[in-house]
């Protein structure tokens, strides 16, 4: 999908950083550093050395069996070691490391201290349920401290945790949890969504039906909603019940480097949701690295990731890459315009907000009353803004910059996915800025672009972006899906390349302007989605016998679904139908698959072994050519 950046959008225009941002910045020159990372093996260890490790690395990089890359073999470290525990023996120890806000204006301080009794009790408990290194636990929780505690506690006994977003809902949880298959899941009474409150657990409870590998269900009371002990069932225990009179020390495991660390799940062009593994080394060199360098972490940050967990933005930056830097992360359960929109704005300034990173689409949604809210709160303790997930249309960057940042902050446009890790393609805090643009790669990162041959293009040309060499977050391959991994990621453009299924152009300064994805993957509200899975949400309903969806250009959620249905004998596409249809993909999928339009018709584009041309839906859509139709059916 490419956004309409045509409006305002200038390579020649560019912000330069002030003296003050140049003064604080952790990297003063941004050349210098490209130049530094171009000795992967000497810039990533300088990197590492940030950590505690129980045995160093033999190996900074081992190539030799691409693209199954390993980072750090030979070292041995825990993550919610370097996280928690090493903090507490420092001045760090009574520092708040999460503050959790709610939309209700309900806060929650906890210390690193805490953070570390709450962490080893639980970590103790996941022990006596049998939870053993290399076992999968998963969670379905909403933006509550239990769930930073719960995926700590995994990495300090060495199990492997997969998050489900609390906005998916049954058919999605299903898949996700099947295919992990997970011992123990972790869900919560409920979550707090404008001003009501979202049953979580009957969800989780109507899709473990399906679920089988599940001994455990641990319930956090989070909203505090009635549910009687005697309403669980034998296999249920609340959250509370777990930990109680467990011991506030517990060992960590020396975690190999390349231990799995987390599975994470996205969209990918079919409809099954690819499980994306990382592993435990390189992932938090990476990511501490990049929000360190990108986001100018100091000792006096309160540092504000509007992202959720049960993405990888929120795994990344709300939860790994804050606390391994030791400061304090602000988690935050609610929508940005509730109960208003200058609700985030109040937040920003009662506990003085110095680093602001959130999603496009909510500073459109933001941007249409003007000044008005943001004029009602003194913004001045902001620092850096940071946005991710989509592209960012100038105009939306210029409001951001002007009425939240007040001209003085620098905007961190990071492009980034979850098979990524950490962000690749983002300016520094020094680096001059183009609205719009996602600036140049990071040191160490090797991003071009390129033609369906491989062939770099020539700039100005748009292309396939392409990572040429290797990472240390990278994920390691898709789980259980070793043929996908190299399928669609590596296969398809010579070279063994890393195709990042983004389309780019890069400017007559390398700046890089991204247009869009260039599979079927949907993006909305910044949230990744794939065509198949909402297709196949459809024809899971007994009045459709075909579907197809392409996304629909949306002001401010950037894309939704435009679907094309055809209907079973007997039905039509009247009120009440269109209502059941857009009900039941919410079952399915949950409120991240937001319907534009659903429209009937008797046939659909499809090549001559049947796939749907969702491509040619597009064009019709947006009034283009229609491209090479040789290999449609007819
Ligand atoms: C898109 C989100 C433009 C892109 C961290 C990518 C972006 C997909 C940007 C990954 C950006 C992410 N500018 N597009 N700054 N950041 N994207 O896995 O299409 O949910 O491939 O990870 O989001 O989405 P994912």
């Amino acid at each position: 999908m490419v956004h309409d950046t045509t409006v305002l959008m200038d390579e020649k225009r560019v912000f330069k950083p002030s003296e003050d941002v140049k003064n604080r910045a952790h990297v003063k020159d941004w050349d210098a550093e490209i130049e530094k990372g171009k000795d992967l093996d000497k810039y990533w260890s300088e990197q590492a050395e940030q950590f505690e490790w129980f045995k160093k690395w033999d190996k900074v990089l081992d190539d030799s069996e691409k693209p199954f890359y390993k980072w750090f073999t030979g070292g041995k470290i825990n993550l919610a070691y370097n996280a928690v525990d090493r903090w507490i023996e420092t001045e760090k120890r009574n520092q708040i490391a999460i503050l959790y806000i709610n939309e209700r204006g309900h806060e929650k301080k906890i210390t690193y201290y805490e953070l570390y009794l709450e962490v080893n009790k639980l970590a103790n408990a996941l022990k006596n349920l049998g939870v053993k290194k290399g076992d999968t636990v998963s969670m379905y929780l909403p933006m509550c401290p239990e769930l930073l505690i719960a995926l700590l506690a995994c990495n300090k006994i060495g199990a492997v945790h997969s998050v489900v977003y609390s906005g998916l809902s049954v058919g999605a949880f299903v898949d996700r949890m099947n295919d992990a298959k997970a011992k123990v899941l972790f869900t919560a009474d409920g979550t707090y969504r404008r001003g009501k409150i979202i049953d979580l657990k009957k969800i989780a409870d109507e899709a473990i039906l399906q679920c089988p590998t599940i001994e455990t269900i641990v319930v956090v009371k989070h909203t505090g909603s009635d549910i009687e002990i005697s309403e669980l069932s034998g296999r249920e225990i609340f959250y509370e019940r777990l930990v109680e009179g467990e011991p506030v020390d517990c060992p960590p495991e020396p975690m190999d480097a390349e231990d799995p660390l987390f599975i994470l799940y996205t969209s990918g062009s079919t409809g099954k949701p690819k499980g994306v593994m990382h592993t435990t080394a390189g992932y938090m060199v990476g990511v501490a690295t990049t929000l360190r360098n990108i986001f100018d972490i100091h000792e006096d940050d309160m540092w504000w990731c509007t992202g959720d967990i049960g993405w990888i933005t929120g795994h990344s930056y709300v939860i790994y890459g804050p606390l391994l830097l030791g400061t304090t992360t602000v988690v935050y359960e609610g929508a940005p315009d509730y109960p208003d929109l200058g609700v985030w704005w109040k937040i920003v300034e009662k506990y003085g907000v110095t680093k602001f990173y959130t999603a496009p689409t909510a500073i459109r949604h933001l941007m249409r009353f003007g000044a008005r809210y943001t004029n009602l709160y003194n913004l001045s303790s902001l620092r850096i803004l940071g946005t991710v997930g989509e592209p960012i249309n100038p105009e939306a960057w210029m409001w951001y910059y002007t009425n939240v940042g007040k001209e003085k902050c620098p905007i961190m446009d990071t492009w980034w996915q979850t098979e990524t890790g950490m962000h690749l393609i983002s300016p520094l805090p020094v680096s001059p800025l183009k609205p719009g643009s996602c600036t140049r790669a990071f040191p160490g990162i090797d991003a071009q672009v390129v033609d369906e041959e491989g062939n770099q293009v020539p700039l100005g040309k748009g292309g396939y972006l392409v990572v040429k060499n290797p990472w240390p977050s990278m994920f390691r391959t898709l789980y259980k899906d070793k043929e996908r991994f190299l399928d669609v990621y590596w296969k398809d453009i010579p070279g063994c390349v890393y195709k990042a299924g983004d389309m780019v152009r890069q400017d007559e300064d390398g700046y890089f302007w991204i247009q869009g994805r260039s599979d079927d993957v949907l993006k909305i509200a910044g949230h990744r989605i794939g065509s198949a899975e909402v297709e196949s949400a459809f024809v899971s309903h007994p009045a459709v016998a075909e579907a197809a969806v392409i996304g629909r250009s949306d002001p401010i959620k950037g894309e939704v679904i435009k679907a094309f249905v055809i209907l079973r004998e007997g039905n039509e596409l009247k009120t009440q139908l269109i209502e059941d249809l857009k009900k039941h993909v919410r079952y399915e999928l949950g409120p991240v698959a937001v319907l534009g339009e659903i429209v009937e018709v008797d046939k659909l584009p499809k090549t001559r072994s049947g796939k749907i041309m969702r491509r040619i839906l597009r064009a019709q859509e947006e009034g283009e050519d229609l491209g090479d139709t040789s290999t449609l059916e007819e």
